[in-house]
C-alpha cells in the first residue's frame, strides 16, 4: 500500500521540515506500507527516513534555459527520484498537453525515477458515463510506456479534487478495475480523500494505496491514514 501526500502549493520549506520531523517520529517501522511526500519544489529537502520525498514538479532536462523551471540537476541535489506526473492541475490549470506530459514521462522513465502518473476525467465527461470516462482515461495514457517497473498509476477524477465530493466506492473500484485491465500497474485513488473515508477506499481490492492533497497538510491526519493502511491486510 503506497500512501502520499500532495502538498501542492502549500507548506514552506522550514513547515516542510518539521512535518517530515514529526511524522518520522510518529512512525512505527513501516512493512508493506510506503509513504511519499511531494512538497513544493522551493520547499524540497534532503530527507532520510521511512518517508520518501518527491517532487510534484520539473522540466524534462538536466539543465538549461527554462525561466521558472527545474530540472534533474535541481532534484539530484535533494536526492529525488520520484516525481508525479500528469497531475490534474498541471493539464487544466498549467495546460501541459499529452504531448508535453509524456515527453516528461519518458525523461524521467530514462533517469530512473518512480513515477506517479496522474489521470482523471472532469465531471462533463463522468456525467458521459462509464464508456466515456474509460475513452477518455485512455487518452491521457497515450504515449505513456505501461510496462515501465517503476510506474504508480494515480486516478484523481478532476471534479473530486478538491471538492470533498468523491466517487462511490462501487464506481471507484468499477474504474480502478478496468485499469488494472488496461495497465496492470499498482493504482492509488485521489481526490478527497480525508481520515474519515481513506481506509474504506484502501480497503477497495483494486486499490493500492491514496493521493491525498488537503486532507494531508496536518500531519496528524497524514499519519491516520497511513495507520489505516496499515490495518490493511490484502491477499
Ligand atoms: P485533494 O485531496 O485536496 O482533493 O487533492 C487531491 C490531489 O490532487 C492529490 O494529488
Amino acid at each position: 500500500m503506497i500512501v502520499a501526500a500532495n502538498f501542492k502549493t502549500n507548506l514552506t520549506r522550514l513547515e516542510t521540515g518539521e512535518y517530515l520531523g514529526e511524522l518520522e517520529g510518529m512512525l512505527p517501522k513501516l512493512e508493506g506500507v510506503e509513504v511519499r511526500v511531494f512538497p513544493a519544489s522551493s520547499s524540497l529537502v534532503p530527507h532520510k527516513g521511512q518517508a520518501v520525498v518527491g517532487a510534484q514538479n520539473a522540466y524534462p532536462a538536466k539543465s538549461g534555459a527554462f525561466t521558472g523551471e527545474i530540472g534533474l540537476v535541481h532534484l539530484e541535489e535533494f536526492g529525488i527520484e520520484t516525481i508525479l506526473v500528469g497531475h490534474s492541475e498541471r493539464r487544466h490549470v498549467l495546460h501541459e498537453s499529452q504531448v508535453d506530459i509524456a515527453k516528461k514521462f519518458d525523461f524521467f522513465k530514462e533517469n530512473g525515477f518512480e513515477i506517479i502518473y496522474c489521470i482523471g476525467e472532469p465531471l462533463s465527461v463522468k456525467e458521459q458515463g462509464l464508456d466515456a470516462t474509460l475513452a477518455y482515461l485512455q487518452t491521457q495514457l497515450e504515449g505513456i510506456d505501461l510496462s515501465y517497473a517503476k510506474l504508480v498509476v494515480a486516478y484523481e477524477p478532476v471534479w473530486a479534487i478538491g471538492s470533498g465530493l468523491t466517487p462511490t466506492l462501487e464506481e471507484i473500484e468499477t474504474i480502478h478495475d478496468a485499469l488494472k485491465r488496461i495497465a496492470g500497474v499498482k493504482l492509488l485513488y485521489g481526490g478527497s480523500v480525508k481520515t474519515d473515508n481513506a481506509k474504506a477506499i484502501m480497503e477497495l481490492p483494486s486499490v493500492d494505496g491514496v493521493l491525498v492533497g488537503s486532507g494531508a497538510l496536518k500531519v496528524e491526519n497524514f499519519f491516520s491514514m497511513i495507520n489505516d493502511a496499515i490495518t490493511i491486510k490484502k491477499g
